[in-house]
This record gives structure tokens, C-alpha cells and sequence, in this order.
């Protein structure tokens, strides 16, 4: 593979990323060569998908606008424990949730919302969690072609190299298992059903398991470790980090290439894609692709106005070539409630802690063998539950509730309910003068029965939960009601947000441009153009169970295995 040496290999370019108040370098890259697939972005869609085209014989450039993460990619982003290893913080699961500590260099700057910019996006800053999905996640919003049994040969081949695991440290054993002990046990207890999830994607109702993380060899693991490693043993794959694309180059709906972008000195330039057959995938995440959509002249128009009045402005391609689709629109997240309990069995360990004043025991028997703690994700990720509740007007809406030892006490646990498949919230993302995206129409609760769902989950769970000895609940108290609870907490982001962004760029056989909703055909190609595709979290048309980076990376491959059997576009 090529790497751009001065960028990936080298450490001295790389540092200037992490320097606070520097602007993004430009990459010094050459822009003369061409190449079949140019993928803007390396988050769950876009390293799948890179390797699979890549595979199949085609020069493949993937552009990441962020820093080298994981070790094996050059990251050097560590606490002083792991100086002497080639592993960085986003290898080791204990300290997953330091984009909360500490994201700066690692946060995407250009969104109101957090979301992780370097290599491999999302799924090098997540904490892991990896299922396979329900049948209903596909069956209930995606169209022909996408339906659950349409996506089984992805999702095998997808659990085939990512296979995930139930006990990430080495040795077997789950680590700090109390709060998995009390809540699971009494869950049990009440009627729910102990499954192992991923061996029982389909049983969701009133079931139980522990947390299943994409994890492997007691590191990160994941697209990284696998999908990546393969596409860069090829020739034909070219990666190039630090490296901004602006938006795509294009006459009418023909696409020519990617416009780089550079802050201040540096120099942008066009690469571009292999004339007449060449292809631009776009994988920059929710935000990313729709920033990139609206840049490029693909949108509603108030939104392409705002584009036309920034910076980019004077040369935007001009309003006779816009493309009219309602991108930004259908944008939606789990519906997220937090509840916290406290039972005196439940044992709090400090992850956050682990970055300046580990437990020197624990750093060593994780950097000997890979064991203890530190092999697992913080904050101590489990019990995960599920319940599939069925709504007054018919829908079944699927919540998947997620455990984790933090809150107020040591001894407590706050539990997030994720509201899901069948929810029908929507919301909207814009983007600013200054270029920035921002979720200005958040997507929660705006359906009756959505919420009801929701007040309905936490009725259940209070029920399973109210003869357990010596259990507290924190939030809510025992003189407020369910329903006063729910409602009390402002659907906003930051209280009901859960960094699962998807939708704005649905997938649909309604072309947008003639009154339907739809951005994306069944290949993922962009409607009116010949050779535009998204293939990220921004296709999915509604919601589903759990957290989302399996099912952006079968989406990848689902879409791999399309774009592959296209004929080539005519210019
Ligand atoms: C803190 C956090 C924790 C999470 N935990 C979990 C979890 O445990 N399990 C789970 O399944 N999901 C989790 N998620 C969600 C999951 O990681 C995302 O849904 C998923 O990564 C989205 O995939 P994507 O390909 O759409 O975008 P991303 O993975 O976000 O990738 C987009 C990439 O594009 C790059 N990019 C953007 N714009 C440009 C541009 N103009 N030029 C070049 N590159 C660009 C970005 O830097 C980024 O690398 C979490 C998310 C966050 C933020
Ligand atoms: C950019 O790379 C080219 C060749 O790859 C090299 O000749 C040139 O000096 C580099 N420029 C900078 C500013 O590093
Ligand atoms: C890290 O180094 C060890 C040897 O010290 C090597 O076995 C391993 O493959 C390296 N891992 C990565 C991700 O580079
Ligand atoms: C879920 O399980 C509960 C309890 O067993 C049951 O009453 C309900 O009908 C089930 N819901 C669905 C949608 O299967
Ligand atoms: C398109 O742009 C031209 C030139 O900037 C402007 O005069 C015209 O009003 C615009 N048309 C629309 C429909 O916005
Ligand atoms: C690593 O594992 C070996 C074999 O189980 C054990 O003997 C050794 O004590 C472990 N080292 C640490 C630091 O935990
Ligand atoms: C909670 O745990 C932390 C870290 O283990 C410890 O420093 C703190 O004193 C504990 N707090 C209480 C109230 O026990
Ligand atoms: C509840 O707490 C009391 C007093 O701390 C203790 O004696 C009892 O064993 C606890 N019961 C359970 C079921 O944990
Ligand atoms: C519940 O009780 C707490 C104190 O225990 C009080 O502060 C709060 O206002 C009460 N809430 C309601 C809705 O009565």
C-alpha cells in the first residue's frame, strides 16, 4: 500500500495535529495519479468497502481528514504507561472513554456533536460494542433488496472476520463482574431470559447478555485490525491521512474527482477518478457526508444558499447544476433516557483514573498478557436487556437498555435506555455559515408513542426490579412517576443523545428529486448523478436496536457487493 510518508510514517507531521490552536496541515500529496474508487472518509462505511473494491482489483484511494489512531496505523496519542509499546489509547478497551476526558485532536471541531476524527472514525474511539442486528432493524425501514434475509451472506461474512466476544481479556475471565451479578441476576430472577446475544440476534424480547464487543486479542480490534490490515497489503490501495476533502468536482451529475482542502498555506488540489468509470464514495459519517453533500451542491436549497454565502461561496458550482435532495433531513439517534440505581454489591473501578494513576497491577498484567481490567471497555460495560414493546398503533418499538458501573456512587449503576427499531422521532441537521453541521432539529420523542415506549420500558424495569433487596433508585425517586420522569428530561442532545447519528442521506426507491425522501438509490448512488455514492450511517432509513457499527459495517459490505455488479457509468 501507499501511504503518504511524511504524514502516516513520520511522527514529526503527525504532532502538529495535536498541537492545540494549530490549523489541520495540508497534506502533501500528488495529485496526478488517478484512481478507480476515491472513499472520503475511514469510519465503519468507508475501510469496509475500501478493501472489498480494492480486493476486487480496483485502485482504491481512501482520505481521512484525521491523525493515524490505533498503533500498527502510527498513532502516537498515549498515556506515559504505554511509552514503551507500539500500542496508543484507542488499542486499549480500559481506556475507550478518554474522547470524554480528553478529545481534543481526536473530536471531529467542525460539529455540534461529538464524533471521532481520525482513522477508522467511529469505530477507533467507540467503545466496542458490537451486535448482530435483529431482523426487524433491517425489515422494518429498509426497502427491496435490504431486507434481513438480503443481508445475511453480509452479515456472516462481516461475523466471519470481526467475530466479537463476550470476554475480551485474554484469559477468559469478565473482570469486576458485580454490577453484571446484581442487575443481571435479578433480572433473571424476574423472568428474563439469560441469552448470548450475537448466537441470538433474534431474540430480543425481555432478553438479557453480556456486553459483546468487537474487541480481539484483548485490543480494539475491529475494522482497523482486519478490513484495513487486508486493503493495505494490496498495491492498488493508497491511504492518505491529515487530509481534508472539501467537496467533489463535478459536471451536471458526472463526478470528476475530489477537491482537497487546505487552512491557510498548503496546497489543495483535485484528485481524480479514473476518467468515465471512476467512482467517489462518500464515507465521511453523518456529519461529514452531509457537510460534504451541501459543499458539492447537493441539497435543499436553504441549505446550499448557506453554503453559497461562505467562504466557499465564490467558487461553489453554480445553482444551474444543483442538485435538489433532501439531504440533512430524516436525521435521527437512539432516544436515550438514563436511569442510576445503587445496590451495595456493586463495585466501581476508576477507568478514568487509568490515564494518569493506573493500578500498576493491572497495567502489567494487561501489557504482559492482555488480561485483566484494562482488557475490557469502560466503564464497565453490562448487563445489556432488551424488551420489544408494542405500540398503540401497532409498531413494535425495540429498547436495548445499557448498563454501566458510573454514577453518583461508587456502588451505583446508570442505565441507558436506547428507544430503537420502530421509533419514529426525526430530526434535521444544517449547516452554518462558518461551515460547521449542527443538529438543529433534534430528533427525539416528537412521536406519542415513542414516548410511550419509553415510559413503558421503565414501568417494566421498575416492576422486575422492586423486590430486590437493598437496591436504590437514584433516578428516578420513588415519588415520581414514570411518565413525570420521562418527561421531565428535555429532549435535547445532551440528555437524550447517544453518538448514534444516522438517516441523512436515506436509502429509498423515492427519488427526492420528484417529492419523495430519498438521497440514495438501492446501490447507495446519489439521485442525479452517474458515479456519487454514500455508503455510511447517514443511508439508514430509521432506526434500529442497538449500538449501530455492525450494521454500518454489513451495510458496507451489502453495498461492496452492489457498486461491484454496476455497469460503469456513462460519462
Ligand atoms: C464516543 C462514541 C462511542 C460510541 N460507541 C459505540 C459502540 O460502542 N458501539 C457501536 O456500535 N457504536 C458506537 N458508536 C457509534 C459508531 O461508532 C458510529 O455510529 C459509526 O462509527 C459511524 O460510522 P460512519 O462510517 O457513518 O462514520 P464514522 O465512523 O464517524 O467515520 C467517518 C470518518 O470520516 C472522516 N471525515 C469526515 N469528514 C471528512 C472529510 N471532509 N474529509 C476526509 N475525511 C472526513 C472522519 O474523520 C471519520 O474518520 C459510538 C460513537 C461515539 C462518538
Ligand atoms: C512533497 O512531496 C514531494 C515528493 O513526494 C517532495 O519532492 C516535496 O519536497 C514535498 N514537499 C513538502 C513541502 O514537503
Ligand atoms: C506490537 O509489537 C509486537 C512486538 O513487540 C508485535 O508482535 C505486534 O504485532 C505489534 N502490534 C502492532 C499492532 O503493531
Ligand atoms: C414481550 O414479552 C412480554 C412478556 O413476556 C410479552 O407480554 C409481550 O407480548 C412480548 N412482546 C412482543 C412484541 O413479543
Ligand atoms: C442563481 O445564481 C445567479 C447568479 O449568482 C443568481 O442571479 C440567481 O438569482 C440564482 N438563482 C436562484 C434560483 O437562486
Ligand atoms: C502472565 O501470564 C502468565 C501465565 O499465566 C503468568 O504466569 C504471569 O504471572 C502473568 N503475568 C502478569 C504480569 O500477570
Ligand atoms: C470511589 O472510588 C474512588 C476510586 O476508586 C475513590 O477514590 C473514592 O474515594 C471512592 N468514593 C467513595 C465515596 O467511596
Ligand atoms: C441488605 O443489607 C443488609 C445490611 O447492610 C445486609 O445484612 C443484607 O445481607 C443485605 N441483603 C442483601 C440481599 O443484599
Ligand atoms: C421527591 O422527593 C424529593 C426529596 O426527597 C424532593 O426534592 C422532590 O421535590 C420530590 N419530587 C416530587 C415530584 O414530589
Amino acid at each position: 500500500m501507499h501511504v503518504h510518508s511524511k504524514l502516516a510514517v513520520v511522527g514529526a507531521a503527525v504532532s502538529l495535529w495535536f498541537q492545540p490552536g494549530a490549523a489541520q496541515t495540508c497534506a502533501n500529496v500528488s495529485t496526478t495519479q488517478t484512481y478507480d474508487y476515491i472513499i472520503v472518509g475511514s469510519g465503519a462505511g468507508g475501510i469496509p468497502i475500501a478493501d472489498r473494491l480494492s480486493e476486487a482489483g480496483h485502485s482504491v484511494l481512501l482520505i481521512e481528514k484525521g491523525p493515524p489512531s490505533t498503533g500498527r496505523w502510527g498513532g502516537t496519542m498515549k498515556p506515559k504507561w504505554l511509552a514503551d509499546t507500539n500500542l496508543t489509547r484507542f488499542d486499549v478497551p480500559g481506556l475507550c472513554n478518554q474522547i470524554w476526558a480528553d478529545p481534543s485532536g481526536v473530536s471531529c471541531t467542525d460539529v455540534d456533536q461529538m464524533a471521532g476524527c481520525v482513522l477508522g472514525g467511529g469505530t477507533a474511539v467507540n467503545a466496542g460494542l458490537w451486535w448482530k442486528p435483529h431482523p426487524d432493524d433491517w425489515d422494518t425501514n429498509f426497502p427491496t433488496g435490504w431486507q434481513s434475509k438480503d443481508l445475511a451472506g453480509a452479515t456472516e461474512k462481516v461475523f466471519s472476520r470481526i467475530p466479537g466476544t463476550t470476554a475480551p481479556s485474554m484469559d477468559g475471565k469478565r473482570y469486576l463482574s458485580q454490577g453484571f451479578d446484581m442487575l443481571g441476576g435479578n433480572l433473571g430472577k424476574a423472568g428474563w431470559k439469560f441469552i448470548v446475544p450475537n448466537d441470538n440476534p433474534q431474540l430480543k424480547n425481555r432478553t438479557y447478555g453480556h456486553s459483546t464487543f468487537m474487541y480481539s486479542g484483548g485490543e480494539r480490534g475491529g475494522p482497523l485490525a482486519t478490513y484495513l490490515v487486508s486493503a493495505s497489503s494490496r498495491k492498488t490501495f493508497t491511504l492518505w491521512t491529515n487530509t481534508v476533502a472539501k467537496r467533489v468536482v463535478r459536471t451536471g451529475g458526472h463526478i470528476t474527482g475530489v477537491e482537497l482542502e487546505c487552512n491557510g498555506a498548503g496546497h489543495a488540489g483535485v484528485v481524480s477518478v479514473t476518467p468515465t468509470t471512476g467512482r467517489v464514495i462518500l464515507s465521511a459519517g453523518v456529519f461529514g457526508s452531509t457537510k460534504l453533500l451541501f459543499r458539492s451542491g447537493i441539497g435543499p436549497t436553504d441549505q446550499l444558499n448557506i453554503v453559497k454565502n461562505s467562504a466557499d461561496g465564490p467558487t461553489m458550482i453554480g445553482n444551474d447544476s444543483w442538485i435538489n435532495l433532501p439531504v440533512g433531513y430524516n436525521l435521527n439517534d437512539h432516544v436515550g433516557t438514563d436511569i442510576e440505581i445503587a445496590h451495595p454489591d456493586v463495585v466501581f473501578y476508576d477507568y478514568y483514573g487509568a490515564w494518569t494513576k493506573p493500578i500498576v497491577s493491572d497495567t502489567e498484567t494487561y501489557l504482559t498478557n492482555r488480561t485483566g481490567p484494562l482488557a475490557q471497555a469502560a466503564p464497565n460495560i453490562g448487563p445489556i436487556f432488551w424488551e420489544i414493546i408494542k405500540g398503540a398503533d401497532g409498531v413494535l418499538r425495540h429498547l436495548h437498555w445499557q448498563s454501566r458501573v458510573e454514577g453518583t456512587l461508587n456502588t451505583s449503576m446508570t442505565v441507558t435506555q436506547y428507544l430503537g427499531t420502530g421509533s419514529v422521532s426525526r430530526g434535521r441537521l444544517t449547516i452554518t455559515r462558518q461551515l460547521n453541521t449542527v443538529v438543529s432539529t433534534p430528533p427525539y420523542l416528537h412521536d406519542e408513542n415513542d414516548k410511550a415506549a419509553v415510559v413503558q420500558g421503565l414501568i417494566n424495569l421498575q416492576e422486575s426490579l422492586a423486590s430486590v433487596a437493598n437496591l436504590t433508585w437514584i433516578t428516578p425517586r420513588s415519588n415520581v412517576t414514570a411518565a413525570q420522569f420521562v418527561n421531565s428530561v428535555p429532549a435535547t442532545p445532551s440528555r437524550r443523545g447517544s453518538n448514534h447519528w444516522i438517516g441523512t442521506a436515506k436509502i429509498g426507491a423515492d427519488d427526492g428529486r420528484t417529492g419523495g425522501k430519498s438521497v440514495v438509490d438501492l446501490n447507495l448512488k446519489v439521485y442525479g448523478t452517474d458515479n456519487l455514492f454514500v455508503v455510511d450511517a447517514s443511508i439508514f432509513p430509521g432506526m434500529i436496536t442497538a449500538n449501530p457499527s455492525a450494521a454500518i459495517v454489513i451495510v458496507s459490505e451489502h453495498a461492496a457487493t452492489k457498486i461491484l455488479a454496476l455497469p460503469p457509468a456513462a460519462a
